[in-house]
């Protein structure tokens, strides 16, 4: 338990947190557009000039990308230390027309902060800030040494944080990484995640002729690129929703009795995914519940589809291109390498005559399993329970951390994930949002845990 002290600092004070949360919100940083570079430089400072005055020992440090921040208390050792990972650049806010307010204007309305990067990440990143913050103001000892690495590169794909984890593993070194960055299990129940997905993304580009052809000129004549690519994707996948890529999956851990328990026990109904989706109906691999799907399951879906003519009314024409966007949701133990190497052959063996076909790997992100009988998992269970006055249950994610697998190879340390959004916040969408309750309880739920992970 935190004591009363920092607590009654964290309530006195949430208002003005909210108020700090919302300036950070203001800062566009969009790291995966260059005409954002000044404002990811921003949030990066932001962050650091706020740790500085915690009294941290604060690194920018720079990488030839977006710059990483490493701050750390003063390590006696004798406590244990925390380190704790965030990230402070955002997903693009397209398409704008369909925000109710500017998303670098944050709105609150009944209780609900919107703005991008409000749930992804910066509120929930900030959530461990201001516990530091409880504590260092209320001149109550803190419990472990705390270090934090925040990146700005997550939601771009850059490499920063690999390169740094791997050459400084002893200036990380900590007994548990503590990560805000995923869900709580529903609005009531908060959840301990012990898998994430990983990822391999993939490009194809498919070329025909050196322009866009008069359709009935050249209709009959020439492989039509849109049509040769929407093969190549209806090959991807059969009927019952299974990758057809062989060996994708080689390595694929199958649910453990206890898990699928687990998950059927949470009650997960398809009336609840039709409602937070809007889709018509559910569907996907045959064999598996939605929950199992969502969350243990292997997936391949095309992100982007683009050729041709979209605008209004008819254009009689066979485009010279199209491009297809794609990723596979990956489950331990699948190897994203191998993955990519598989889809590549695939496509290209079964390419269609006629047209050129290209593929890439865009970039990877390994599979994520963290063992659940750990001491810090119980530490983060009891924290997350005096955060939200709610017992919390065993979840995993469909979504990815990149960095995760890499902290598990250097550092060796058990990984909490302690989400404090909701599969609701609308991220990387528009209207993005972060309810104030889950913040304050975040914020209470990370002061608890300084305590309770001290052993
Ligand atoms: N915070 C998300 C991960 C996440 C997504 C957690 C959904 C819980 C639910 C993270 O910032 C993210 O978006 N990751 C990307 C990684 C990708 C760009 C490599 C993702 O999952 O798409
Ligand atoms: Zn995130």
């Amino acid at each position: 338990m935190a004591s009363e002290k920092v607590l009654a600092y964290l309530e006195e004070n949430h208002r003005r947190h909210v108020d700090q949360l919302c300036d950070f919100l203001r800062i566009p940083s969009i790291s995966s557009q260059s005409e954002h570079a000044a404002d990811v430089q921003a949030a990066a400072r932001f962050v650091a000039d706020e740790l500085q005055e915690l009294g941290l020992t604060v690194e920018t440090i720079d990488l030839g990308g977006h710059p990483l921040i490493f701050a750390g208390t003063e390590i006696r050792p004798d406590r244990r230390t925390l380190l704790f990972y965030g990230h402070y650049d955002v997903q693009p806010v397209d398409p704008l027309d369909l925000w109710d307010n500017p998303p670098f204007e944050p709105v609150i309305r009944d209780g609900v902060l919107y703005a991008r990067g409000a749930s992804d990440d910066k509120g929930q990143l900030y959530t461990h800030l201001k516990a530091l913050e409880a504590y260092v103001r209320t001149g109550e000892e803190l419990p472990v040494n705390v270090k934090f690495i925040i990146e700005g590169e997550e939601e771009c794909g850059g490499h920063s944080i690999y390169r740094y984890t791997e050459e400084n593993p002893d200036k990380l070194a900590c007994d548990a990484v503590v990560i805000s960055d995923t869900t709580l299990y529903n609005e009531t129940t908060p959840g301990i995640c012990y898998s994430l997905k990983g990822l391999c993304f993939m490009e194809i580009r498919v070329k025909g002729p050196a322009m866009d052809l008069h359709s009935g000129s050249y209709g009959g004549t020439v492989r039509n690129p849109a049509n040769a690519l929407a093969a190549i994707v209806a090959s991807l996948q059969d009927a019952d929703g299974r990758c057809l890529v062989p060996g994708f999956y080689d390595g694929v851990l199958d649910l453990e009795a206890d898990e699928r328990e687990g998950f059927a026990a949470l009650g997960y109904t398809d009336e609840i995914l039709m409602q937070e989706t809007g889709a018509p109906a559910p569907w996907g691999e045959k064999g598996y519940t939605t929950l199992e799907r969502m969350w243990a399951r292997p997936t391949c879906d095309v992100n982007g589809l683009v050729s041709g003519y979209g605008g209004e009314g008819a254009k009689t024409i066979i485009p010279a291109t199209a491009t297809a966007k794609v990723s596979m949701r990956l489950v331990p133990d699948q190897d994203p390498e191998a993955v990519a190497r598989a889809f590549t052959a695939y496509v290209m063996e079964n390419a269609p005559e006629g047209v050129t076909v290209e593929v890439e790997n865009l970039h990877n992100a390994a599979p994520v399993l963290v063992p659940r009988d750990s001491d810090m998992v119980q530490a983060g269970m009891r924290a997350l329970e005096q955060g939200f006055g709610a017992r919390p249950v065993f979840i995993r994610e469909g979504g990815s951390i990149p960095i995760v697998g890499t902290f598990q190879d250097c550092l060796k340390s058990p990984v909490l994930l302690l989400g404090y959004g909701l599969a609701t916040d609308n991220i990387h969408s528009p209207n993005e949002k972060f309810h104030l309750e889950n913040f304050r309880r975040g914020a209470r739920t990370s002061a608890a845990l300084m305590r309770e992970a001290a052993g």
